[in-house]
């Protein structure tokens, strides 16, 4: 492959929410042109639509012919689709592309095994705000994979969000705190929305408030560097108000709630990473 500031030709197998989102990160990133990027999908609705949305090209299926043609492909479909997909296109990969999968709880070494070649290898998780370009997402790489590899792909999820490269022993960790931390978060939001309504708030007040609380009280903790221990006891009044509703979700055991989810949450992605393993073994 030539060098790393050339535009690239780009294959997104599986644009769904997450593939689409990155479409937009690669446009953004301008790692390669709308007319270099080829985006595949089950239905022709789904790639019509994608193909109106960014100025690329998409269509149903067409796996192999994508893959075929790019210098980096991103595999975005489901964990389940992952190794038929691999399968299809493996005998039309080279050592010159790059693989990202985004697929979770499959290991590199499970993509490795399938693909039968030395090539460099991504995976990464990130999670669904990269749609407004807020995401998270973390990235491991096997050992093909060069420093000139690495800052193209943090370029393209950089262009989404936030990223930190990890080991890949720490990815199923990642998949429970920040992949599926968003629908924790949204929980949050509910719960505040509906206790603001049963104290008798409009819902469009206790909405445009519970949803500025967490945003703001985030980017305060990002911003100010400072531990939530101590912003949280900045807040608290002795005898006050704050105190009183600390003392409620302390006795519910709302920390050790949180605690509990990332790690039964981490516990069953190596359990389904261990499963995936399993169901395509000898398949090379
Ligand atoms: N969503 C998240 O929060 C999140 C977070 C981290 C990682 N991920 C990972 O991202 C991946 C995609 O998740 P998603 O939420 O974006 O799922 P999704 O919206 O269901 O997208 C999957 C896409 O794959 C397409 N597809 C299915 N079979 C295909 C095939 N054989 N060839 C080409 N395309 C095919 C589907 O096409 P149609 O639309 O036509 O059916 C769909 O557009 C998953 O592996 C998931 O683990 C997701």
């Amino acid at each position: 492959m030539g060098s790393m500031q050339e535009k690239k030709r780009i294959a997104v197998l599986g644009a769904g929410n997450m593939g689409a989102a990155m479409i937009g990160g690669i446009l953004k990133a301008q790692v390669a042109e709308p007319g270099e990027v080829l985006a595949t999908t089950r239905s022709p609705e789904r790639a019509a639509e994608v193909a109106e949305r960014y100025g690329i090209r998409a269509r149903a299926g067409g796996n192999r012919e994508a893959a075929a043609e790019s210098d980096l492909i991103l595999l975005a479909v489901k964990p389940g689709v992952l190794g038929t997909v691999l399968e299809e296109i493996r005998d039309v990969l080279h050592e010159g592309q790059i693989l990202i999968s985004l697929a979770a709880v499959a290991p590199i070494r499970l993509i490795e095994r399938l693909v039968a070649r030395r090539m460099p290898v991504f995976r990464a998780m990130p999670n669904i705000p990269v749609i407004i370009e807020e995401g998270a997402t973390a990235i491991s790489a096997n050992s093909v994979a060069t420093p000139e590899h690495r800052a193209l792909v943090e370029r393209i999820f950089r262009a989404v969000g936030v990223v930190c490269f990890v080991d890949e022993d720490a990815m199923d960790a990642v998949t429970a705190l920040s992949g599926s931390g968003p629908a924790y978060v949204y929980m949050v939001i509910e719960a505040l929305i509906a206790g603001g309504l049963k104290m008798g708030l409009s819902h469009e007040v206790a909405t445009r408030l519970a949803e500025q609380t967490v945003l703001g009280a985030a980017r305060l903790v990002k911003e100010s560097g400072i531990h939530p221990a101590i912003l949280r006891d900045q807040v608290i009044t002795p005898g006050g108000v704050t105190i009183s509703a600390i003392h409620e979700l302390e006795r519910h055991g709302l920390r050790a709630m949180l605690i509990s989810a990332v790690e039964t949450a981490t516990n069953h992605a190596r359990a389904r990473s261990r499963a995936l393993m399993e169901q395509w073994k000898g398949s090379d």
